[in-house]
C-alpha cells in the first residue's frame, strides 16, 4: 500500500480542485446570458458565409494545409528520435557517428518545421488580412446605402466598433484559429497512436487524465464566455460613449460638464477593466489547473514507468524501457498542450462567429430607400417640383405632413415659414428621398421620385444645410468631393460666384488650404461659403437651402445673400429661412404649421391677406426696427 502512496496523493489533490470547481460551476447564477454569446444564426450559417469569404483565397489555405501536415508529423515523429538517440547513447556499444546522424536529423526537422510554420503564418496573415479588409469595405459601402432613418437608429460607436473590433475577431478565426484548431486536432490523434503504438498501459495512465481535463474545460468554458460578453459590451459601450462624446466636446465644455462626463466616462472605464480582469482571472486559473494535470500525469509516468521498469511489467509483449520513458514524457506534453489551447481556440471561434453575427446583422439590414426595379435614369431635369397629398411621419403615427400638397415651377423660388418643427426640414429632405414617404407623391418634372434612380435624383440636388460637414482634407477637396476633373480655373471660378473668393485668396495655402476635421478652423460663415461652392460646382438644377444663412455675421451675410440673389436665376431654389428680410424676392411662400400649409402667395399678397405670414412679418419688422432704434 506504502508504495502507492505517490498516486494516492496526485488523485487526492486533482479530486480536490475538480470538487471545488463543481462547486463554483453550481453556484453561478445561470442567466441566459451567461451560457451563450446570444446569437441568432446558424453556426453553420454563419461558416458558410465566412467561407464566402475565404473562397478567392483557396490556394493559399491549401498550401497551408500542406506546410501543417509538416508541423504535425514534426509533433510526432521527434519524440521518436529522441528516443532513439537515447537509446544510441545508453547502448553498450556506444559509438560517436550514428549519434550525429540522429542528431542531425532531429535538428534538420526541427528546421523544416520552423520555417515551415513561419511561411504557414506569413500566408495566413496576408490572406486573413485581404479577408478582412474585403469584409470592412463591404460593410462600409452597406452602411453607406442605408437610409437615414436606419443611420439614426445605430449609434456610431456602435458602427465603429462593428468595423474594427469585431473585423479583427474574424481576422483571428482566419489567421490563427481554424489552423491551430485544426492542427490540434491531427496532432492529439497523431500522438495518441504513437503512445499506443509504444506503450498500452503508460498511454491508458494518460487517458486516464483526459476525462478531468474535459471537465475544467467544460467549466472554464462557462466562465470564460461570461467574461468575454462582458468585455464586449463594455468596449462597444466605451466606443459609443466615446464617439458621442468626443464629437461634443465643446458642448461638454461650454457647460462645464467636464467633471460629470469624466465620472460616467470611468464608471464605463472601470467596468471595462473590471470585465477585461474577469477575463483574465479565468484564464490565469484554467491554465495552471491544466498544467497541474499536465505535471501529475508526469509524476506518475515516472512513478509507473520506473515502477514498471524495476518490477519488469510486460503487457502484450511492450515492455518499459528508458527511451519509452523518454518518449512518453515528450509525448504528454505534445498530447496536454493541444487539448487546452483547443478549449481556448473553441472560445475564441464562438467569439468570432458572435463577432461575424454581428457584422452580418448588420450586412442584413436592407436599405430601406433603394431603387425600384424599373427605376430610369434622369439625365436632365426642367426642375419642377410638386408634392401631392404628402403624407409622412418618422414614428409610425406620428404624423410630421399632414397631406402637403404644392407646386414649383422650373427656375422658380420658392420659401417656406413657419415656426420650428412644423416640418420645413423634412419637406426638403424628402424631396432627395433621404426618407420614402407613407402616402401621397413626390414629382419632379411630373415623375414620381420613386420611379427615378436615387443616385440620379440627387445628382440634381444641391443641398446647402445649417450646419455645414466639411471633411478633413483641402479646401480644393472639400469643394470638388474628390472629383478629379474639375480644373482649378473653374472651382475658382465658382468660388468667385459665391463670392468665396477673397476668402481663399486671405488663405496662404489658397485652394490647398488645410482644413482640419468638420472644418473647424473655418468660421461659420466661411464653412457656408465653402458650402455653396460645393454644392454650385455639381451644377444642380435644383438647390436646396435650409436656414443656410442663420448664424452668419452681417458682412458675410451680405456676400451670402448676393450669391443667393445670383442663384436664384440658375434653377429652381427651395428654401428655408428664418429672417424674413431674404425671402421677400420668392415667388411663392409656403407658410406652415404642425405639418399642414396654412396659406401661400407672394410676399405681398400674404401681406394683404393679414394671415399668419402678416403676423410673423410685422412681429420681425418691429424687433428689428427696435434694434436699430
Ligand atoms: N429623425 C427624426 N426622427 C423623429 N422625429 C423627427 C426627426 N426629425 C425631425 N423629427 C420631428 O419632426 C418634426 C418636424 O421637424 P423638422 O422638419 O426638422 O422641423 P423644422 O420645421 O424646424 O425644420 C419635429 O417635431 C421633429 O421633432
Ligand atoms: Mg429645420
Amino acid at each position: 500500500m506504502r508504495e502507492w502512496l505517490p498516486l494516492l496523493i496526485v488523485g487526492a489533490v486533482i479530486g480536490v480542485f475538480s470538487t471545488v470547481f463543481i462547486i463554483a460551476y453550481a453556484l453561478i447564477k445561470d442567466k441566459k446570458e451567461a451560457i451563450g454569446f446570444d446569437r441568432n444564426m446558424k453556426d453553420g450559417e454563419l461558416a458558410k458565409r465566412l467561407l464566402r469569404y475565404a473562397r478567392p483565397y483557396v490556394l493559399n489555405f491549401v498550401i497551408v494545409g500542406i506546410l501543417m501536415v509538416f508541423a504535425i508529423s514534426n509533433e510526432i515523429i521527434s519524440p521518436l528520435i529522441v528516443a532513439k538517440i537515447q537509446r544510441i547513447i545508453a547502448s553498450e556499444g556506444f559509438t560517436i557517428p550514428p549519434l550525429i546522424v540522429a542528431v542531425c536529423v532531429y535538428a534538420s526537422i526541427l528546421i523544416m518545421a520552423l520555417a515551415c510554420s513561419y511561411f504557414q503564418a506569413i500566408i495566413l496573415q496576408k490572406t486573413g488580412q485581404k479577408i478582412i479588409s474585403a469584409m470592412r469595405e463591404d460593410l462600409f459601402t452597406h452602411i453607406e446605402s442605408l437610409s437615414h432613418s436606419q443611420l439614426n437608429n445605430i449609434p456610431v460607436g456602435k458602427l465603429v466598433t462593428r468595423v474594427t473590433n469585431d473585423t479583427n475577431g474574424i481576422s483571428m478565426m482566419f489567421t490563427n484559429i481554424i489552423v491551430n484548431l485544426t492542427k490540434n486536432c491531427f496532432v492529439i490523434i497523431g500522438v495518441l497512436i504513437a503512445m499506443l503504438c509504444i506503450n498500452y498501459m503508460l498511454t491508458l495512465m494518460v487517458l486516464c487524465f483526459v476525462p478531468f481535463i474535459v471537465l475544467f474545460t467544460v467549466i472554464f468554458r462557462k466562465f470564460s464566455r461570461k467574461a468575454h460578453r462582458k468585455v464586449k459590451d463594455g468596449t462597444t459601450d466605451i466606443n459609443t460613449f466615446l464617439s458621442e462624446n468626443l464629437s461634443g466636446m465643446k458642448v461638454i465644455q461650454i457647460f462645464n460638464r467636464e467633471d460629470s462626463k469624466m465620472d460616467e466616462f470611468s464608471a464605463k472605464n472601470r467596468k471595462l477593466e473590471k470585465a477585461r480582469r474577469g477575463q483574465m482571472f479565468v484564464f490565469s486559473i484554467f491554465r495552471p489547473t491544466v498544467y497541474m494535470l499536465y505535471v501529475a500525469s508526469v509524476l506518475c509516468l515516472f512513478f509507473l514507468g520506473c515502477k514498471g521498469y524495476i518490477d519488469g511489467w510486460r503487457v502484450l509483449g511492450q515492455t518499459v524501457t528508458a527511451d519509452v520513458l523518454v518518449a512518453f514524457y515528450m509525448y504528454i506534453q505534445r498530447f496536454f498542450n493541444p487539448i487546452q489551447t483547443l478549449a481556448e481556440q473553441f472560445n475564441w471561434l464562438q467569439s468570432a462567429f458572435a463577432s461575424a453575427e454581428k457584422i452580418f446583422s448588420i450586412l442584413d439590414m436592407k436599405p430601406e430607400v433603394v431603387d425600384e426595379e424599373d427605376a430610369i435614369e434622369l439625365n436632365e431635369i426642367r426642375g419642377e417640383i410638386e408634392f401631392r397629398n404628402v403624407w409622412f411621419s418618422y414614428i409610425p403615427n406620428e404624423w410630421v405632413l399632414k397631406g402637403v400638397s404644392f407646386k414649383v415651377e422650373a427656375k422658380q423660388t420658392v420659401a417656406f415659414v413657419g415656426s420650428t418643427g412644423s416640418g420645413k426640414t423634412t419637406i426638403l429632405s424628402l424631396l432627395c428621398r433621404n426618407y420614402d414617404i407613407q402616402s401621397g407623391e413626390i414629382l419632379v418634372d411630373g415623375i414620381n421620385i420613386r420611379k427615378i434612380k436615387i443616385s440620379s435624383l440627387r445628382k440634381h440636388f444641391g443641398q446647402m444645410l445649417q450646419d455645414v460637414f466639411l471633411f478633413s482634407g483641402t479646401i480644393r477637396s472639400n469643394i470638388t468631393l474628390r472629383e478629379e476633373s474639375y480644373t482649378d480655373e473653374e472651382i475658382m471660378e465658382v468660388c468667385r460666384y459665391v463670392n468665396a473668393d477673397k476668402l481663399i485668396a486671405k488663405l496662404s495655402g489658397g485652394l490647398d488650404e488645410e482644413v482640419r476635421e468638420r472644418g473647424n478652423n473655418f468660421s461659420a460663415g466661411e464653412r457656408q461659403l465653402i458650402s455653396f461652392a460645393r454644392t454650385l460646382i455639381h451644377r444642380p438644377e435644383v438647390m436646396i437651402l435650409d436656414e443656410a444663412t442663420a448664424n452668419i455675421d452681417t458682412e458675410t451675410e451680405v456676400l451670402i445673400q448676393d450669391s443667393l440673389d445670383k442663384m436664384m436665376n440658375v434653377g429652381t431654389m427651395l428654401m428655408v429661412a428664418h429672417r424674413l428680410s431674404t425671402i421677400q424676392k420668392a415667388d411663392n411662400i409656403i407658410v406652415l404649421s404642425h405639418g399642414e400649409i396654412l396659406e401661400q402667395g407672394t410676399h405681398d399678397e400674404l401681406l394683404k391677406r393679414r394671415g399668419s405670414y402678416y403676423n410673423l412679418y410685422t412681429l420681425q419688422y418691429m424687433k428689428e426696427s427696435a434694434q436699430k432704434a
